[in-house]
């Protein structure tokens, strides 16, 4: 049976991944059936202007309320979080955000009847004792930062609406989330973003990781995709709901500033590596998404080498126009 157009609210529509997933949605499903929600910055005036836009904290419960009820939301996509980062620096607020707002999401979506719900997670799930090559699905989660204790917790919890309250909740890992319109906020895969604003802007850029880092990654058009083609998949195909691993690419920042450099020889990297690293070396280096491939059909584009021609090509664009931050 056809789904009805879907009415969607998308959290944290302002930050990395939300400004352009609600943008695809738009393009998908109509400008007027996506709400967009941020809480402090201000919209880009494309996201602003093409579409309705409110202002949340999805800490407070009767805000999501109001929107859920005043644009007859029937999804959500609740990307608002604090990453890894910023959560080491400011833990209380990580917890009041990722699970405050994670468990009002859940709520506001079982009383109202949300039809579906995603929860972004992330590779930040995993600590030192995961395999670090090609993570399994099912393994030890042992997270040593806030925001991965945060993301098990929350994949738990969506699990447990499923089955408790029968509520369609998906999720998937991310890995590191490589973009070219809105740069990360706070996050320990940051540096694989900045470096090429860096390359482009100056020639050089410090790392902020060792140069045999290596993590897994994704370049945004494949995380769009991810993040939609799990969210219209039928639900009797999936096995698991709130925990899908999904791979794109994985390469060592050294790897990284190699192939920046075959497109601007003069470039240079350095690295000073700082409290980040011990995040990076809790994380695996690259990850088995069987599942992900099996049950709703998930297979990337990109790899390391288009991935860098398309990004470069891109905020080449940008500085030329002279929008590049
Ligand atoms: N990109 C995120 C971070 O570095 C991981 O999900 O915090």
């Amino acid at each position: 049976m056809a789904r009805k157009t879907p009415r969607i609210l998308v959290t944290g529509a302002v930050g990395q991944i939300g400004s352009e997933l609600t943008m695809a949605l738009r393009k998908r499903y109509g400008n007027n059936n996506i709400v967009a929600a941020g809480h402090r910055k201000d919209p880009s005036l494309a996201l602003r202007d093409s579409g309705p836009f409110d202002r949340i904290d999805v800490t407070d419960r009767e805000q999501i309320e109001q929107v859920v009820t005043r644009h007859k939301i029937n999804t959500i996509y609740h990307m608002a979080a604090i990453l890894s980062a910023v959560g080491e620096e400011k833990p209380q607020l990580a917890w009041n955000v990722n699970m405050g707002g994670l468990y009002n999401v859940l709520e506001v979506a079982r009383e109202y009847k949300i039809t579906r719900v995603f929860l972004p997670s992330s590779i930040a799930v995993f600590g030192p004792e995961t395999p670090r090559d090609c993570a399994p699905q099912e393994t030890v989660l042992h997270p040593t930062t806030i925001y991965g204790v945060s993301k098990v917790a929350g994949e738990l919890l969506g699990d447990y609406y499923c089955h408790r309250f029968g509520l369609d909740v998906r999720g998937l890992r991310y890995p590191g989330i490589i973009s070219s319109e809105t740069p990360p906020g706070g996050g320990t895969t940051d540096y694989a973003v900045e470096i090429f604003y860096e390359a482009i802007k100056h020639r050089r850029y410090t790392c902020f990781v060792r140069e045999d880092t290596v993590l897994p990654m994704m370049y945004m058009p494949d995380c769009i995709k991810a993040t939609i083609d799990l969210m219209e998949s039928d639900l009797y195909c999936l096995k698991h709901h709130c925990n899908f691993n999904v791979a794109g690419m994985s390469f060592s920042a050294g790897e990284l500033a190699a192939e920046i450099k075959k497109h601007l020889p003069e470039f240079i990297c350095d690295y000073r590596p700082d409290f980040r690293q011990e995040i990076a070396d809790s994380w695996p280096k690259s990850l088995d998404d069987r599942p992900a491939r099996e049950e709703w059909g998930w297979k990337p584009s990109y790899d390391l080498a288009s991935m860098a021609t398309d990004m470069l090509k891109c905020l080449h664009a940008r500085y030329e126009k002279g929008t590049l931050p």
